[in-house]
């Protein structure tokens, strides 16, 4: 056996064996970080890579961090937060991840608010809706509800002293001082139709419940239940506010003139995004 420094012994390997993961202190080569990301399938690797370094404390975190991405969770659990109209919006494992097309909703559920407005929003998950609704109006009386508990927590944590969240089934948890009181009804129910759930990204359908995806055979279940209590809470001139799929129009829009609103389109073809307005 050659002593160490013995000049003839072969020279160190320069970089990880093939199929070896790269050793930990190496990880904070953003280049090493990028190839592990892009091979784990991340599209915007170099993106990711960015976020994940500024995420990481020190390396041992930022391995961390890598290996529940390469894992599968959605990149926005991973760094516990979720960009949203130009908010971070805190989120926690297994919480829906909101998403870009959203912002639509969220900015006609703006548009429609005034300052002291009382708005509901219906299936908050992580309340990302309602944080943008309070950015802009700090004074609405907004009340959220939700029905899966780690969102729950969540929203409670997130809207904590702006807005009173309640747990339960859709109106099932408000209080009846808001019957007929409600400026703005604003939802993203889940719409996603039960057959389309096996084609949706791993990230969806492996780290975010269910109940947050699953509208039932047609994507409706939820949303022709959402629009059926909205007259009772609508205040007059009030407005239901949802996000739904372009395929989903002619079925919803049929349910919402059946309970005596007008439906309205809005979309944003950028976010590939569709919003039904509904009023009396
Ligand atoms: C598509 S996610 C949208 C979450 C959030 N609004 C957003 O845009 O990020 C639908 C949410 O509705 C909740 N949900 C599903 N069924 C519900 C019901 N019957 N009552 C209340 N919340 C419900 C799910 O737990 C999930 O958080």
């Amino acid at each position: 056996m050659p002593p160490a420094d013995d000049p003839l012994e072969d020279p160190p390997p320069a970089g990880p064996l093939p199929g070896e993961p790269p050793p930990r202190e190496g990880l904070l080569d953003e280049g090493l970080l990028v190839e592990r990301l892009r091979a784990a399938g991340c599209v915007f690797a170099e993106d990711e890579a960015a976020l994940l370094l500024e995420a990481a404390a020190d390396p041992g975190e930022l391995a961390e961090l890598l290996d529940r991405r390469v894992g599968g969770l959605p990149l926005e659990q991973v760094l516990g937060w979720a960009g949203f109209c130009g908010l971070r919006v805190p989120l926690r494992p297994g919480v829906f991840v909101p998403r870009r097309r959203t912002e639509l909703l969220a900015r006609e559920a703006v548009a429609l608010s005034a300052p002291g407005s009382t708005a509901v929003e219906l299936c908050c998950g992580s309340g990302a809706v309602s944080l943008i609704l309070l950015a802009a109006r700090p004074d609405l009386d907004l009340v959220a509800t939700e029905l899966e508990p780690a969102a729950v927590a969540c929203a409670v944590e997130n809207l904590r002293g702006r807005a009173v969240v309640l747990a339960g089934d859709l109106y099932e948890p408000l209080p009846a001082r808001l019957r007929a009181r409600v400026d703005v009804l604003v939802a993203n129910a889940p719409y996603v139709p039960t057959p389309a759930i096996a084609l949706m990204p791993t990230e969806a359908r492996d780290h975010e419940p269910a109940v947050a995806l699953d509208g039932g055979p047609d994507g409706l279940d939820v949303l022709r239940r959402v629009v059926a209590g909205a007259p009772d809470w609508l205040a007059p001139s009030g407005a239901l506010l949802v996000e739904c799929g372009e395929a989903q129009l002619d079925a919803l829009g049929a349910a919402v003139v059946a309970v005596g609103l007008r439906p309205e389109v809005r979309r944003d073809e950028e976010l590939a995004a569709t919003v039904v307005v509904a009023r009396r």
